[in-house]
């Protein structure tokens, strides 16, 4: 497992001395596939690209506009704060409270960060060290793992697709790890395998946070992009959450803006300052026409985030009734930007780095293989609903073209 980042490198060696923290980083094994595609893109072959969780559509006009205006004020061109100026926090405060019934003090509990990844690395760096374990959900987003490996911490991966288990297994290792787990990473609804929970979960969380003496860190990437009535609900609204934990939210993904690079932590007022004490040595803020503009989405443009949350609902209804028709098996995500497919019966031996090759280069649709997620993703693949319906249904005709001309892979007897 390893980042998702588009380059097109293959090797992990350096003819240079890097530091352990680098060596640490497992091969990787978005390499082969990321150098197809850009291989196509280069020779003008078109790519339905179904790979990241990066959005295609622009955000609100209001938003870009207001970025503009700022953009002109000499003064938006200094520096900023690094915690992200008063009236932001403020703004995000108010969204929290209206959306979730959440108070937070502006000042001590709430910090904007350059996209909520680089404020959960740094977290996990102002948190961990050698000796210190975290509980990470499995399969796993990447930097859920490697934010504690380049903190020189240890990781506990434990299968989330069953969130009653994964709580057991979570009281399980904190009665049988000694030392105990320092930090507990949830992500819900979860990426990559779309699994939502409701409220009791997070009551049951913080109850084995304060029996066992853990930090909770949510990432809650995906709160703004829920289906059918769904309301993902926030850690911070349980009783008791913000004694022992923080959560991650950001403007990528509900509002279109994941290269603006914006996110927050909430909640707990210590690991905020934990977070902020990292950041005013490492980074001298956002851009602040791009906080401003961010003031802007949250007061004027919540009916956008609405219609995005909407227009994925029919981009999930759109591929995950073709891939059903072609017999492939799923269930259908109640929230969040993935459809987490099982890789239909004849092809699973290929492995799933092989298969999203084949899909990539017969098919021409780019897909993440499971097993980038850890072992646990294995025999799934991700697709992430970024491109519109017409390209979806494209990629599905595509794809059932490419399979139903292929032939499967022979069974080896083994004796
Ligand atoms: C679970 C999860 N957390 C965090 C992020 C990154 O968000 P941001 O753009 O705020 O850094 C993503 C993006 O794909 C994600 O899937």
């Amino acid at each position: 497992m390893r980042s998702e980042s588009e380059l097109p490198f293959e090797d992990d060696t350096f003819s240079i001395p890097v530091a352990e923290r680098v060596k640490r980083l497992p091969p990787y094994l978005f390499g082969k596939i990321n150098k197809l595609k850009y291989e196509k893109r280069s020779a003008g072959i078109d790519v339905i690209d179904l790979g990241m969780g990066n959005p295609t559509d622009p955000p609100d006009p209001i938003i870009s506009q207001k970025l503009t205006e700022a953009i002109s004020d000499p003064k938006n061109h200094r520096y900023s704060v690094s915690n992200g100026i008063h009236n932001l926090r403020k703004e995000v405060a108010k969204r929290y409270y209206k959306k979730y019934g959440v108070q937070l003090d502006p000042d001590s509990e709430v910090l904007a960060c350059l996209g909520s990844k680089e404020g959960f690395s740094h977290l996990c760096l102002a948190l961990m060290g050698p000796g210190d374990t975290a509980i990470v959900p499995a399969p796993s987003f990447p930097i859920h793992v490697y934010a504690v490996v380049l903190a020189a911490g240890n990781v506990i991966a434990i299968d989330v697709r069953d969130p009653n288990k994964f709580l057991e297994r979570i009281a399980y290792t904190c009665e049988h790890l000694y030392p105990a787990p320092k930090v507990v990473i949830v992500n819900f609804p979860h990426n990559p395998s779309g699994t939502c929970i409701e409220q009791d979960f997070y009551v049951d969380l913080v109850k084995l946070a304060k029996k066992y003496n853990f930090l909770v860190i949510s990432d809650f990437a995906y709160a703004d992009i829920c289906f059918e009535g769904y309301q993902a609900p926030s850690f911070l609204s349980t009783p008791g959450a913000k004694d022992v934990g923080v959560e991650f939210t950001t403007m990528s993904k509900g509002y279109s803006m994941a290269g603006w690079r914006i996110g927050f932590c909430t909640g707990n007022a210590e690991m905020v300052r934990a977070l902020a004490t990292i950041k005013g040595y490492y980074d001298y803020g956002i851009f602040q026409a791009v906080q401003i503009a961010a003031i802007v989405a949250m007061r004027h443009a919540e009916a956008a985030v609405e219609a995005v949350a909407a227009e994925y609902e029919k981009r999930r209804d759109a591929l995950c009734e073709g891939l059903e028709r072609i017999g492939w098996e799923m269930e259908k995500p109640r929230a969040g930007m993935f459809v987490w497919a099982k890789i239909p019966e004849p092809w699973s031996k290929m492995g799933s780095i092989d298969f999203a090759m084949k899909l990539l280069d017969e098919a021409g649709v780019a897909v993440s293989p499971g097993r980038g997620f850890g072992e646990e993703g294995e025999g799934h693949l991700r697709l992430a609903i970024v491109e519109n319906t017409q390209r979806l249904r494209q990629a599905v005709r595509n794809i059932g073209r490419c399979l139903s001309d292929s032939t499967p892979p022979v069974e080896t007897a083994t004796t």
